[in-house]
This record gives structure tokens, C-alpha cells and sequence, in this order.
């Protein structure tokens, strides 16, 4: 592992964190009526813990680019909302069949799968409202943020990377279709934050320095699963928040698959270095890196 500034990282982590979850909560207040269960499981799930890397990660690009934070948090709120709703339909019975998260019992275990699933509907609909309404950025910019969201979010993105997780619990996979699952189902979402990041700066997706950031965040998003994948083997549930040996349990081809621990380690650490050569030329760029080796050194 390259030594790197692990409290600098922490520190970046714990602002956005703060920042992000304030902003939540004026979007999701408590609910009233026949309907406030629907926001009582949208609050538990959103509200309740998780790291806010991918917050992190947008508000991060858009302060290293010079931006405004103010600009940049109705995405990172819009992020954090799309990985809520994805986290709470994933572990439903039908998909990983989960009862634990963030150490606590998942939403479906708490309110029912019919309530999860709308929670989760709510989330994902209401990210998009959340990202075209930022008033901080032009309409244009908006609407850009929008298609970069739905890009990652929905069946070329994340969910593509969902059907093919679950097509990995009853096949062979080669690992480049292992690569391509896990740069959908867990680094487009990666992806989206830094090139929302970027945009919410001012830079649109096909600028320079968001392509050099893209393949920056493309590397981080799938060292992020990989991370994943062996802590399911490694790690406690303690220590996660979720049961551990749930990969193995359903049969899922992870990166564990094809490589022992310490050896997946070795290619997420290599990624890294590469991830980092990528943007070390940019300005103001320390905190990334440091964020980017701290992904691959997290223990939960
Ligand atoms: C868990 O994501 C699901 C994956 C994509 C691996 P995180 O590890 O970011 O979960 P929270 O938000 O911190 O709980
Ligand atoms: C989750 O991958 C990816 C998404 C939620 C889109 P996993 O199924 O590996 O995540 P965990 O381990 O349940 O958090
Ligand atoms: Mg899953
Ligand atoms: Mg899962
Ligand atoms: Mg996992």
C-alpha cells in the first residue's frame, strides 16, 4: 500500500458527510398521515448511516475544479438518493436477499417489501427532480446533470450491472465480463459523482480535465467493488454493517472468483496507482488522491 494522508481523507469524508445529510433532511422531512410510513422507510434507509463516499466524491471534483459547493450539493444529495433506493431494492428477497445494513435490519425487514420497493421508487424518481431543480446551475447544466444521473443510474448503468450480477449466480463468468459487471453495477454511480462534480464546477463531460477525472473514477469504481467483494470474505459483519459471506451464499461470481484476497488487493492497488497518475498533473488535487488510496485501504 502507498502511504498516503489516511486523516486528510477521513477529514474530506466527514465535512461532505455533514454537509449532505443536512441537506436530506430539508428534502426528506418526517411524514404525516396515511402515507408517512412511505417516508418513515425512505428517511430509514437514506438517513441512517452509510459512508457518503459518493457524495464525497462530488463535492470533492467540484471544490478541486474551483467550484462552488453549493452547486455541487443537490448532486451529491441526488447520488446519495439513487445509492439509497439501489442499496434497499438490492437486498430485497428477490435480488441478494439481505436482512442486514449499515448494522442495522434492511428496509424491507423493517416495513415490508412493498413499502421498501416504493421507497425505493421514490428515492430513484425524486433524484432526478432534486438534480434538474439545482438552482445554483444553468438549465442547460441541469439538464445535463439529469442525463449523466439516468446514464448511470438506469439499464446502460447500474441496472444493466444488477441483471448481470444476477445472471453471474447461474453462470460462468470470464473477468472481463466480471470487470463490466462491476464497472456498471457499483462505477457508474462512482463515475456520475466526479462528472457531476465537474459539471456542477462548470465543466461538461466531453472537457479535458472531466475526462481525465472519468478515467480517474472509472478506476476507483471498480477498485470500490473489488473492495467490496473481499471484504465479504475477509471482514465481520461487525465491522461492515451487513453479513459477510452473502456473495458466497447466493453464488455470485465476485473478484474473489478468480483471485484470492491478497491477490485482488494487488490488481485494486494497481488500479489505484493508475487511477492516481491520472489526475496527480491536475491543481489542488492532494485530497482526491488521498480519498482515491483510502477506497482502497477501507475497512468497511
Ligand atoms: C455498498 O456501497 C454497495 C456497493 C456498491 C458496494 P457502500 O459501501 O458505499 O455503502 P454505504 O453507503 O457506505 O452503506
Ligand atoms: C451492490 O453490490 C451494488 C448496488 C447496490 C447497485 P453488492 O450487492 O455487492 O452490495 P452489498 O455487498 O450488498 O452492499
Ligand atoms: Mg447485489
Ligand atoms: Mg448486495
Ligand atoms: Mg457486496
Amino acid at each position: 500500500m502507498i502511504e498516503y494522508n489516511k486523516e486528510l481523507a477521513q477529514e474530506v469524508i466527514a465535512k461532505a458527510k455533514d454537509a449532505v445529510e443536512r441537506e436530506l433532511e430539508k428534502i426528506y422531512p418526517e411524514g404525516e398521515g396515511n402515507t408517512a410510513n412511505l417516508y418513515e422507510a425512505i428517511r430509514y434507509s437514506l438517513l441512517s448511516g452509510g459512508k457518503r463516499i459518493r457524495a464525497t466524491l462530488v463535492l470533492e471534483t467540484c471544490r478541486m475544479l474551483g467550484g462552488q459547493i453549493e452547486a455541487a450539493l443537490p448532486f451529491a444529495c441526488a447520488v446519495e438518493m439513487v445509492h439509497a433506493y439501489s442499496l434497499i431494492h438490492d437486498d430485497l428477497p428477490c435480488m441478494d436477499d439481505d436482512d442486514m445494513r449499515r448494522g442495522k435490519p434492511t428496509n424491507h425487514k423493517v416495513y415490508g417489501e412493498a413499502t421498501a420497493i416504493l421507497a425505493g421508487d421514490g428515492l430513484l424518481t425524486d433524484a432526478f427532480s432534486v438534480s434538474a431543480m439545482n438552482p445554483y446551475v444553468s438549465g442547460d447544466c441541469a439538464a445535463t446533470a439529469v442525463a449523466i444521473l439516468s446514464g448511470a443510474a438506469g439499464s446502460f448503468g447500474m441496472v444493466k450491472g444488477q441483471a448481470a450480477d444476477l445472471y453471474g449466480e447461474s453462470h460462468e463468468l470470464t473477468e472481463g465480463e466480471l470487470v463490466e459487471l462491476h464497472m456498471g453495477k457499483t462505477g457508474a454511480m462512482i463515475c456520475a459523482s466526479v462528472q457531476l462534480g465537474c459539471l456542477a464546477a462548470g465543466y461538461l463531460p466531453n472537457d479535458e480535465v472531466t475526462e481525465k477525472l472519468t478515467i480517474f473514477a472509472r478506476n476507483i469504481g471498480l477498485v470500490f467493488q473489488i473492495v467490496d467483494d473481499v471484504l465479504d470474505v475477509t471482514s465481520t459483519s461487525e465491522m461492515l454493517g451487513k453479513k459477510v459471506g452473502s456473495d458466497k451464499n447466493k453464488n455470485k461470481t465476485t473478484f474473489t472468483s478468480f483471485f484470492s484476497p491478497e491477490s485482488a488487493m494487488d490488481y485494486a492497488q494497481g488500479l489505484t496507482g493508475e487511477a492516481i497518475d491520472v489526475i496527480s498533473s491536475i491543481d489542488n488535487s492532494e485530497k482526491m488522491i488521498a480519498l482515491a488510496l483510502y477506497l482502497c485501504d477501507r475497512k468497511n
